[in-house]
C-alpha cells in the first residue's frame, strides 16, 4: 500500500463484535492495543497488562476479523527477559490468540528481538515516539522528539527496526515534520498517531474516536462519533420503560423482535 500510495487504515479492536462491525467497515488492522488496560479495563497505564489478558482479547478479535489484518501487543516485560521467553510469549499470540503480526515498543533496545521474531516468522510492528509501557521513565504521556538530536535518534532507530525486518512502525506524539522525514527514510510503513499527516497511515483508539472513553482523550484525537452518550441514551430509555411497565409489552411480539431467542450470526 505504502508503493501504491495507499494510505493504510488502523483502528483498536479487544472484542468480538467490535472486531466485526471494524472490520466490515473497511479497516485495513485490527490493532488489539494494550490500550484495552486503560479504555476497557480501567487501569491509568498499559503497565498492568499482562500477556493472558492480550492472548484473551486477542482471540476474540481474531474470530471477528475477515478481512483486516490482526496485529496484537506484545505487554510490558513479555519481550525483555530473555529471548527464549520472548519467542514463547510471542508465539501464544499467534498460535492461541490468532494474531498475525505483534507490536512492540522501543528502538535499538529491541533491534535484537525485531530480527529473532521476524527470523521465526512472527512479523513485528515497531512502535516509536511515545512509548506507553515507558512512562513511568519518560515522566508521562507527553510528545517526544521534540528536539532535533531526538529526532535524527528517532530516524536511526526505525531504520535499525527495518533492517531488523519489522514490517510497519507506529509513530507516536512527535512533530509531524519528524513524521514525515521517518516516513521518507524507511521502506516500510509509518503509522502515526498524534504525529502529523507525513505518515503512510493513521491508527486511533477506537474507545477514543468513537466517544466511548469519557476519560481525556489526547488532543489530536477527532471523535467521529458520540457512542457514549447513545448507550447512556439507550440505557435511560430502557430503565424508563421498565420502570413505567411499557417493556416488555403486554401483547406478545412476533418471534425474532425482543423474543430472546437464539442469536442468529
Ligand atoms: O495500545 C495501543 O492502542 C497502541 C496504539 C495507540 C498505537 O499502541
Amino acid at each position: 500500500m505504502k508503493r501504491r500510495g495507499e494510505r493504510i487504515t488502523v483502528l483498536t479492536a479487544y472484542d468480538w463484535t467490535m472486531a466485526r462491525l471494524l472490520d466490515r467497515a473497511g479497516i485495513d488492522v485490527l490493532l488489539v492495543g494494550d490500550s484495552l488496560g486503560m479504555v476497557v479495563l480501567g487501569h491509568s497505564t498499559t503497565v498492568p497488562v499482562t500477556l493472558d489478558m492480550m492472548v484473551h482479547h486477542t482471540g476474540a478479535v481474531s474470530r471477528g476479523a475477515r478481512r483486516a489484518l490482526v496485529v496484537a501487543d506484545l505487554p510490558f516485560l513479555t519481550y525483555q527477559v530473555d529471548a527464549s521467553e520472548t519467542m514463547r510469549n510471542a508465539g501464544r499470540l499467534v498460535q492461541e490468540g490468532g494474531a498475525a503480526a505483534v507490536k512492540i515498543e522501543g528502538g535499538r533496545s529491541v533491534v535484537d528481538v525485531t530480527r529473532r521474531l521476524s527470523d521465526a516468522g512472527v512479523p513485528v510492528m515497531g512502535h516509536l515516539g511515545l512509548t506507553p509501557q515507558s512512562v513511568h521513565r519518560i515522566g508521562g504521556f507527553r510528545p517526544q522528539a521534540t528536539s532535533e538530536a531526538e529526532a535524527e535518534l528517532l530516524i536511526e532507530d526505525a531504520i535499525a527496526l527495518e533492517s531488523a525486518g519489522a514490517f510497519a512502525v507506529v509513530l507516536e506524539s512527535i512533530p509531524a515534520e519528524t513524521s514525515g522525514r521517518v516516513s521518507a527514510a524507511v521502506a516500510i510503513p509509518t503509522i502515526g498517531i498524534g504525529a502529523g499527516p507525513g505518515c503512510d497511515g493513521q491508527v486511533l483508539v477506537s474507545y477514543d474516536m468513537l466517544g466511548l472513553f469519557d476519560g481525556p482523550v489526547p488532543p489530536f484525537v477527532k471523535r467521529y462519533a458520540a457512542l457514549g452518550e447513545g448507550v447512556v441514551d439507550a440505557a435511560r430509555s430502557f430503565a424508563a420503560e421498565v420502570r413505567g411497565g411499557r417493556y416488555p409489552p403486554a401483547t406478545p411480539q412476533p418471534a425474532g423482535v425482543g423474543g430472546g431467542g437464539a442469536r442468529k450470526r
